[in-house]
């Protein structure tokens, strides 16, 4: 079972754990079944075998979730050949083995035919539930998987793409989309498939600013992407009308300025917009939790939310997202970042339709892309 439990680590221990829990339904179905499990993932970006690259700590965060009434996870450290397999002989029925990270071999990358079979050689049945890595076309996304005659999806990775293709096919009208953060460059691909297809676009965080700039308002010091001006005063050339910008921000010299000021329109020089001010909050929120109903996607936040001043404007967004899917809208978060933002909040995952578990992969998707860990997967 192809995994993705490339989590954040610090000082060995395992940061946001979402993407282990989301596994935890397939995995449960497996074992109550009676499959010995054997999980695979990579982790970071490892140039050797070096031990901040390890997945142990994964294997003892996923112990503690999955509880006392199994026998522990088990863990090897390696992902394929003698010892391997010597530990997969010693599993029965309903045991749960961990390897170590996949990327501690290059060939992993490289979609390498001969790792591949190595690595299908171990088990009978391909699972992925990693849909945040199905982008890549590597050993144990693609490669490994085209040697088992059966191929499954997890539920995590169905639950995904049903989600992300209703967003990017067919969304339920109304649809809104609310985006924020700094990556613009990493999210065109993905806007320009879903920009047309929404009936209202609220632009905020960084992204706001570029946008703003291409408009000819002051921006001050705030971050702008100066190569993607050209792109932003396109978007609103042609989508004007659904675009809505922020008309006020929370400005300040710097991110530790222990003052800041509300500013409508222009940022003042030598100043930067690290927040939506409150008649956005009040524009946006109204937007986005007014009337239930419809569809709403939210990447990217909405300020520097990791800086208690900055943090309002994300935070009545999160809440207005909370608000959306309690009135029958259906609401789905996407981004790291945004995950975060959603959780300091103190809006719940079981308060949003889908929470993706992906970074880059659903932006790809939602871009239009072909997803090689999706599609080498049989079609039932
Ligand atoms: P995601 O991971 O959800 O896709 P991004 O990585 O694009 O989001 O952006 C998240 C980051 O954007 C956060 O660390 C936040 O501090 C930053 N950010 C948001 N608004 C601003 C702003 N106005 N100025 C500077 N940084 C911002
Ligand atoms: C992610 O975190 O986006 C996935 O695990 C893929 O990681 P990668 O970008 O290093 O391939
Ligand atoms: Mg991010």
């Amino acid at each position: 079972m192809r995994v993705d439990f490339n989590v954040s680590i610090n000082n060995g221990t395992v940061g946001e754990d979402y993407r282990i829990r989301m596994t935890l339904p397939t995995i449960e179905y497996l074992t109550s079944r009676g499959a010995k499990v054997i999980l695979a993932s990579h982790l970071g970006r490892p140039e050797a075998r070096e031990a901040k690259f390890s997945l142990a700590p994964v294997a003892k965060r996923l112990s503690e979730i999955v509880g006392k009434l199994r026998p522990p996870i088990r863990f090897v450290d390696d992902c394929v050949g003698p010892a391997v397999q010597d530990e997969i002989a010693k599993m029965e029925a309903g045991d749960i083995l961990l390897l170590e990270n996949l990327r501690f071999y290059k060939e992993e990358e490289k979609n390498d035919p001969e790792f591949s079979k190595n690595l299908a050689s171990l088990a009978d049945i391909y699972v992925n539930d990693a849909f945040s890595t199905s982008h890549r076309k590597h050993s144990s996304t693609y490669g490994a998987a085209t040697l088992f005659d059966t191929r499954l999806a997890g539920f995590n990775l169905s639950k995904e793409v049903q989600y992300l293709t209703m967003i990017r096919d067919k969304p339920v009208k109304p649809f809104t989309l609310v985006v924020g953060g700094v990556k613009i460059k990493d999210k065109i691909a993905a806007l320009e498939h879903l920009v047309p297809k929404a009936d209202k676009v609220m632009i905020g965080g960084a992204a706001a600013y570029t946008f703003l700039k291409a408009k000819g308002f002051k921006t001050g010091n705030s971050m702008i992407d100066e190569e993607r001006l050209p792109w932003a005063t396109r978007a609103l050339s042609t989508y004007g009308d659904k675009i809505m910008l922020p008309s006020d921000h929370i400005a300040a010299h710097s991110p530790a300025d222990t003052s800041v000021t509300m500013v409508k329109g222009d940022i003042p020089d030598g100043m930067s917009g690290y927040d939506i001010g409150n008649e956005t909050i009040e524009r946006y929120s109204a937007e986005v939790g007014g009337k239930g109903g419809g569809t709403v996607f939210w990447n990217g936040p909405m300020g520097m939310f990791e800086r208690r001043a900055f943090s309002n404007g994300t935070i009545n967004i999160a809440k207005s997202m909370a608000l959306a899917f309690w009135r029958g809208s259906k609401t789905l978060i996407g981004g790291g970042d945004t995950l975060e933002a959603m959780k300091r909040s103190g809006v719940a995952e079981n308060e949003v339709s889908h929470v993706s578990t992906g970074g880059g992969a659903t932006l790809r998707y939602l871009a239009g892309d072909v997803m090689p860990g999706v599609t080498v997967l049989n079609a039932r």
